[in-house]
C-alpha cells in the first residue's frame, strides 16, 4: 500500500540529519521521515525503502553519494552484522553530540550535557554470549539468529581472549543444548563464566559495565545528595555502588539499600557497615514500609524498563525532598518523570539532568535526573 506516494522497494535520496535513539539515521523526503541503519549525520545517500508505517518508513543504504565528515572506520570486523554496537562508524565526538540532542529532546530541556567515556573501546567488563547448541556468538542485528563471534572490540581484551576457550568448553559439555553465557570480570580480577538456560532471566549480580565512567557517575550522584539529608533510600541498589558513598558523605544519616538479587546484597553486607540492606523486590518493600524517613533523599536506579507506577507512588508517599533517578533508558526515564510530576500534583519537578556515556559505540546512554519537591 503506498504511503504518501512512497512504495516499498523504491529508492529515495536522503540527507541524514541526525541519529535517533534506536541508533538509526534520520532523513526526510518531502517531509516524510525515513530511518536508515549505519548512516551518519551529514551523509547523502540513496536509500531503498524496506518498509512503510503511517508516519515514517525504514530503508537501507543503496548508495553512499556523499560521505559525511562525521564518519570513521569501525574497528570491529563483525560491526555491520552484530547486534551489539550501532555507532562504530560514527566519530566519538559526534556520538556524544547526538546523545546530547536525544536527551534534550526526550526530556524537553534546552540542553543536556553528556560526559564522554575515558575509554571508547575495550571498556566493557562483561558480555552475554549465546550458544545455540552449535555456535557461540552474538545475535545478528535485528534478528535472534546467533552468528559466531571471534572478537569484540568494546569488551575488555582479557574477556575477548576467553571466547575460543569457552566455545571449546560448550562444544564438549553442551553440544545441542542452547545456553546463554555470561563472561564477566570478578572482584579479584578473574574472568568468571556463568552458563544458564537460554530463556532464564538469571543474570550474574549487576555491576555497571564501564568502570571508568562509573567512577564519575558515583561522584555525581553523591554530590547531588543534599548535605541536609537525614535519610537516604537507595532503591535497586545492586551491591551498594551508590549506597556506600551516600553513607560516607553523611555518616549520621539513616541509609537503606534495597535490591532483590540476594548475591548482590550479600556482597554489599560483607563490604559495607552502618547501612541497612534489604534483599527484596522494591515494590513489596515499599508497600510494607511504615516508618517515617526524615529529610529523605531517594536514589532510584531501576533496570531499563523503569519503575512500576505503584513503585513511584509509594516513593511519593514517603515525601522525599530529593529524588535522584539514574536511568539507562531515556524513554522510560521520561515516562517515570512525567508520572512523578503528575502524581505529586506538580510538587515534584525536574531540576537537572546529566548524561554519562556508559556505552560508547552504541546508542545507549546513562542519565542522572534530579527531581526536587517543593512541599517538604
Ligand atoms: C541498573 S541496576 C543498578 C544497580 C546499582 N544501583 C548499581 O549502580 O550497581 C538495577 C538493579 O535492580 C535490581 N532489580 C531489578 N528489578 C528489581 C526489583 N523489582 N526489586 C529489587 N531490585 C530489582 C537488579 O538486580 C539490579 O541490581
Amino acid at each position: 500500500m503506498p504511503r504518501d506516494g512512497f512504495q516499498v522497494g523504491e529508492t529515495v535520496e536522503l540527507y541524514i540529519e541526525s541519529l535517533a535513539f534506536q541508533g538509526l539515521g534520520v532523513g526526510k523526503k518531502d517531509g516524510f521521515v525515513f530511518f536508515v541503519d549505519e548512516t551518519s549525520p551529514g551523509d547523502k545517500i540513496l536509500a531503498k525503502i524496506s518498509s512503510l508505517k503511517k508516519n515514517f518508513g525504514y530503508g537501507y543504504i543503496e548508495k553512499l553519494i556523499e560521505k559525511s565528515n562525521s564518519r570513521t572506520e569501525a574497528l570491529c570486523p563483525h560491526f555491520s552484522f552484530c547486534g551489539g554496537c550501532q555507532w562504530q562508524h560514527v566519530k566519538y565526538e559526534e556520538q556524544i553530540f547526538q546523545k546530547e540532542k536525544i536527551l534534550a529532546k526526550t526530556l524537553s530541556r534546552p540542553t543536556v550535557k553528556v560526559i564522554p567515556s575515558p575509554n571508547q573501546y575495550g571498556y566493557r567488563n562483561r558480555i552475554r554470549l549465546h550458544w545455540n547448541g552449535e555456535i557461540l556468538g552474538m545475535y545478528q542485528r535485528k534478528s535472534s539468529t546467533v552468528f559466531p563471534i571471534e572478537t569484540c572490540k568494546i569488551v575488555f581484551p582479557g574477556i575477548a581472549n576467553q571466547f575460543e576457550k569457552t566455545r571449546e568448553r560448550l562444544k564438549r559439555e553442551y553440544s545441542g543444548k542452547p545456553k546463554q553465557v555470561d563472561l564477566f570480570l570478578g572482584e579479584s580480577g578473574v574472568i568468571n563464566t556463568q552458563i544458564t538456560n537460554f530463556d532464564d532471566r538469571e543474570y550474574p549480580p549487576f555491576s555497571q559495565v564501564n568502570f571508568e565512567i562509573n567512577e564519575q557517575l558515583k561522584k555525581h550522584v553523591t554530590n547531588l545528595i543534599p548535605s541536609s539529608a537525614e535519610s537516604i533510600l537507595d532503591l535497586y541498589c545492586g551491591s551498594g555502588n551508590f549506597t556506600y558513598l551516600a553513607k560516607q558523605k553523611i555518616d549520621s544519616a539513616r541509609v537503606i539499600g534495597v535490591e532483590f538479587n540476594t548475591t548482590s546484597i550479600q556482597e554489599a553486607k560483607k563490604k559495607y557497615s552502618g547501612i541497612e540492606f534489604f534483599s527484596e523486590d522494591v515494590g513489596k518493600f515499599l508497600k510494607k514500609w511504615k516508618e517515617t524517613l526524615a529529610k529523605l533523599t531517594v536514589i532510584i536506579d531501576p533496570p531499563r524498563t523503569g519503575c512500576h507506577p505503584e513503585v513511584l507512588d509509594s516513593i511519593l508517599k514517603l515525601s522525599p525532598r530529593t529524588i535522584i533517578y539514574v536511568s539507562c533508558d531515556p524513554m522510560t526515564l521520561k515516562r517515570d518523570i512525567q508520572h512523578l510530576q503528575k502524581s505529586s500534583g506538580g510538587n515534584v519537578t525536574l531540576e537537572n539532568a546529566l548524561g554519562f556515556d556508559m556505552f560508547p559505540q552504541t546508542y545507549h546512554v546513562e542519565t542522572v535526573a534530579v527531581l526536587n519537591s517543593s512541599s517538604y
